[in-house]
């Protein structure tokens, strides 16, 4: 089958695709036939040998698709069914992948848009159970308009959390119909959050990694009510907690989202679609960081909703 790999790090052009062996379920796992697969900035990290150093590597932690094997104790799925979710040895950029954690594909969401959620969903439901946030209390959210900060923001306002979501002007429409009130990011930020939050801001969620966590630590008044996702040195220096997936993943969230994008609580993100065999083209323009939305390779870009 083929499958997107590299054996060299460097640019987009290390990207290949390449023939290797289809795997197989293990116990308590599925083989899909992946009708697509979700593009994350840790792939160009890895791509660019900022993350992992083995070599070569093969991509992709979140996939959609029709179950063709099932592995031994599964009873939550059979042969055919559309389900999507989590293959956490990193290799769902294939035409096969075993996915370890998984969910049924909610009968109006095509493999597309339901491929473009797991990691995105995952590192946001995390982020919030390690914040503690509960019903009432208000949460700033710092980068709120990306693929993270936007899952953030709606799992925050389910769950009836007040929030203040950071983004670039162009963006605050989009924000607040997610149900979180905007403010830009920038100089005059604790102003700014202070003059909509007279009574103070409970806990504060950085997604963007901008340098801006002694601003949220001053506003919630201690770095115990602070996680960040992106800003390693940040939370270092500032004592702030820096949530990473090998500490224990909220991989339950995609049991849970069917049931908040068919009653209307979850919007999905905006999609591009690229060729696996175009994989180098999706990592350009993730790298450029300009496109809103998600970057999700598909194996049948002719059909992807039956
Ligand atoms: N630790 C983990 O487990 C983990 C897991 C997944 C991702 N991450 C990290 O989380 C970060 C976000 O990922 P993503 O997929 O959500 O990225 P994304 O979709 O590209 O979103 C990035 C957002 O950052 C915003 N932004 C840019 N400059 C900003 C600034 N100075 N202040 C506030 N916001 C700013 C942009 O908002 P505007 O367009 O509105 O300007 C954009 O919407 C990445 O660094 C990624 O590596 C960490």
């Amino acid at each position: 089958m083929k499958a997107v790999r590299f054996s060299r790090f460097g640019g987009p052009e290390v990207l290949e695709i390449v023939e290797v062996a289809r795997p197989h379920a293990g116990a308590g796992e599925v083989r899909i036939a992946v009708r697509a697969a979700g593009v994350n900035a840790s792939d160009w990290k890895k791509r660019a040998g900022l993350m992992d150093q083995e070599l070569p590597q093969t991509l992709g932690y979140e996939a959609a698709g029709v179950v063709d094997e099932v592995g031994e104790g599964v009873s939550t799925a059979q042969v055919g069914d559309r389900v999507f979710g989590f293959a956490t040895s990193g290799a769902a950029q294939a035409e096969s992948a075993v996915l370890s954690y998984f969910a049924p594909i909610p009968e109006s969401v095509s493999f597309v848009d339901v491929a473009a959620l797991p990691a995105a969903l995952e590192t946001a439901a995390r982020a919030l159970e390690q914040l503690g946030v509960r019903s009432g209390e208000t949460l700033l959210i710092s980068g709120a308009s990306g693929n993270v900060g936007g899952a953030a923001v709606q799992l925050a306002v389910a769950q009836g959390v007040r929030v203040i979501g950071t983004a670039g002007p162009a963006n605050h429409e989009f924000l607040r119909a997610l149900g979180a009130e905007a403010v830009s990011y920038g100089e005059g930020l604790v102003e700014r959050v202070r003059a909509i939050a007279p009574d103070g801001v409970d806990r504060a969620l950085d997604v963007a990694g901008s340098g801006v966590l002694p601003e949220l630590v001053e506003l919630v008044g201690s770095a115990e009510q602070v996680v960040t996702l992106a800003d390693f040195d940040g939370a270092q220096k500032f004592g702030v907690r820096f949530s990473r997936g090998d500490g224990g993943r909220a991989l339950h969230v995609i049991d849970e989202i069917g049931g908040l994008i068919e009653s209307g609580r979850f919007t999905l993100p905006e999609v591009r679609t690229f060729a696996l065999a175009d994989v180098a083209q999706a990592h350009r323009v993730g790298e450029e960081g300009r496109v809103r939305g998600k970057l999700v390779l598909v194996n049948d870009p002719v059909d992807q909703r039956d």
